[in-house]
């Protein structure tokens, strides 16, 4: 007899095995429960750079808050990924005769998409739908300190885009550390090396494009980031501060 996979296991096979070799063929990805464990092995990418460069680590009650949001978490990390790649794509228009920025950007915002993609796939294998869910205070907490002037505005925005991807990537890797779901820690660690390398592309175009040295704005928005990290905030999201109720 023949057994069709159901719509969510044709799903799951295809945006992995797919991303698996567009982004990183040296991965093991499959969906066989018998090699999960070697997947999240071979998975594993070295952070440690990140964790210096960012001026806080993710509170505990964040994370705690996190596990009980799932489906909140994934929506977000939905209209996250979409962000990403659109704010990538306002960089190549507006900044059009910076070739690596260019071809940098390019990269990204192909894999900013696809992880978009993978994230709907997700939440349609768990029968999630979409819903509208505002963005919460953390990247207008970051912009409102762009400068206004030319090139200055540039060199902060990619600093600011340095931050928001180390954070991420701290963020999924701290989740895949706590995470009692084996598909979302697997696939929170294989965005590890992406997001990773997404925050060294916007940190070294910033250095690479700014007449002077950036280790003062650098020093600056590490500051501004760390603290919206590590104060109060109203609203859950995948880049909030310290929930409320916990
Ligand atoms: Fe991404
Ligand atoms: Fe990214």
């Amino acid at each position: 007899m023949l057994i069709y996979p159901t719509k969510s296991q044709y799903l799951n096979k295809f945006y992995l095995s797919y991303s698996a070799n567009v982004i990183d063929t040296t991965m093991t990805i499959s969906t066989d429960a018998s090699l999960s464990q070697q997947a999240i092995i071979t998975s594993t990418t070295d952070i440690s750079h990140i964790h210096k460069f960012l001026g806080a680590r993710t509170p505990k009650d964040w994370l705690t808050a996190a596990l009980d949001n799932i489906p909140l978490l994934l929506q977000d990390h939905a209209n996250c990924e979409k962000k990403a790649a659109g704010t990538a794509m306002n960089l190549i228009f507006r900044y059009e005769f910076h070739q690596d920025l260019q071809l940098k950007l390019a990269q990204l915002i192909r894999e900013e998409m696809l992880h978009y993609e993978q994230v709907i796939g997700i939440m349609n294998e768990r029968g999630q739908a979409w819903s509208h869910l505002p963005a919460g205070r953390y990247a207008k907490g970051l912009l409102k300190h762009k400068r206004t002037y030319e090139p200055a505005a540039m060199i902060d925005v990619l600093i600011i885009g340095a931050f928001i991807e180390a954070r991420s990537c701290e963020r999924f890797a701290a989740l895949a550390d706590v995470i009692d779901d084996s598909r979302l820690a697997k696939y929170y660690r294989y965005l590890l090396k992406s997001e990773s390398r997404h925050y060294e592309d916007y940190l070294a175009l910033a250095a690479s494009l700014s007449d002077t040295p950036i280790d003062e704005r650098v020093a600056f928005f590490r500051q501004a980031e760390a603290e919206l990290i590590t104060t109060v905030d109203e609203e859950f999201r995948f880049h909030s501060g310290v929930p409320v109720a916990y």
